[in-house]
């Protein structure tokens, strides 16, 4: 199995380090051959290369069985040309990879039940999947920029644009995916005010009538999903949405679990997969071995289970990730005040060692 491992800025180096571990540890155990082929991207990528997506890292993903990836981005690299910008690397790998589908779970830890801002009872027991389309909407339609009027005022623009086919195949997907959970997708969009996603629910009514009348089907618009998650997050199970909509609810649900460092993610297409965590690149703990690897090393699993057809190392490496919490075993994210915590590299030996000892 051929990884192409692109870890990115920060402090993705030091979580995609103890994710490549766990990995290894259980090749090792299960005899299984893998091959890491690293390769830079984000800001790492313009220091290399000029660019945040280096054309050798784009054919080394390309030709992997998956790609696993750190994180992006720096307080650096801010202030550069938008298309030289770590970030946009990040979105173009997305697009030109096809990963249209993005599944970013959000799973409440009964061990880390404290670790939540939000009071025990609320969070007890929250099983979401958030179902965000991937390389469509307003993070790559066109026209965008920020021109000069005539009054000598500058604006700003960005599109909002979906197709019926971009709508179609990520509600399959999020059917699908509700067929193998608890049978019920909530689709977010704001049809009362933007026309692009009233077609939204138009064309997921559609689909789900054609095919998956199985499938409980409800809509809401999304203030008022911000406001659900908090409010009664155990209402959700799948929740699909639009890129822009799934990447700001996403990080509101990991808030449910305790950190959104253990969130993992999975990015599909037709041909291609790539794993990553769903936070950033946290610059301002990079390099000091505080960051939690745990969102990473679930995202291993994710790997695991979606493109490597190893539904075994998938559950092994999330009971062990799950005993390890049950142990105490914390990193500064979700330690509660007082709590003893490790590091990034303890809590990636600490894994690695009850995957030995399963
Ligand atoms: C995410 C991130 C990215 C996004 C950024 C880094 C471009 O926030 O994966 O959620 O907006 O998609
Ligand atoms: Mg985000």
């Amino acid at each position: 199995m051929k990884i192409a491992v692109l870890a990115g800025d920060g402090i993705g180096p030091e979580i995609v380090q103890e994710a490549v571990n766990v990995l290894d540890t259980l090749a090792k155990i299960h005899a299984l051959d893998v091959q890491y082929d690293y390769a830079d991207v984000g800001g790492a990528g313009y220091e290399s290369a000029g660019t945040p997506l280096p054309a050798e890292s784009l054919a080394l993903a390309k030709k992997a069985d998956a790609v696993l990836l750190g994180a992006v981005g720096g307080p650096q690299w801010e202030s550069l040309d938008k298309p030289l910008r770590p970030e946009a690397g990040l979105l173009s790998l997305r697009y030109e990879l096809g990963l249209f589908a993005n599944y970013r779970p959000a799973k409440v830890h009964e061990q880390l039940i404290d670790a939540s801002t939000l009071k025990a009872d609320v969070v007890r027991g929250v099983d979401i999947l958030v179902v965000r389309e991937l390389v469509g909407g307003i993070y790559f339609g066109q026209p965008r920029g920020i021109k000069t009027l005539d009054d000598g005022q500058q604006q700003g623009s960005n599109t909002l644009v979906y197709t019926t086919s971009e709508i179609e195949r990520i509600a399959h997907i999020a059917f699908q995916a509700a067929r193998k959970r608890s049978g019920r997708v909530c689709s977010i969009d704001k049809a009362n005010v933007l026309e692009s996603t009233e077609l939204w629910r138009q064309v997921v009514c559609r689909v789900h009538s054609e095919e998956y009348s199985d499938v409980e089907l409800s809509h809401m618009y999304v203030d008022n999903a911000a406001m659900q998650l908090i409010r009664n997050p155990k209402q959700f199970d799948v929740m699909l949405t639009t890129n822009m909509f799934g990447d700001i609810l996403s990080d509101e649900a990991s808030m449910l679990t305790g950190s959104i460092g253990l969130l993992p993610s999975a990015s599909l297409g037709k041909e291609h997969a790539m794993y990553e965590p769903i936070h950033g690149s946290a610059p301002d703990i990079a390099g000091q071995d505080k960051a939690n690897p745990l969102a990473t090393i679930l995202s291993v699993a994710m790997m695991l289970r979606y493109s490597l057809g190893r539904e075994d190392m998938a559950d092994k490496i999330e009971q062990a990730v799950e005993q390890v919490l049950a142990n105490g075993v914390r990193t500064a994210d979700i330690a509660v005040s007082g709590e003893y915590f490790i590091g990034c590299a303890a809590m990636g030996h600490a894994v690695c060692a009850q995957l030995e000892a399963m």
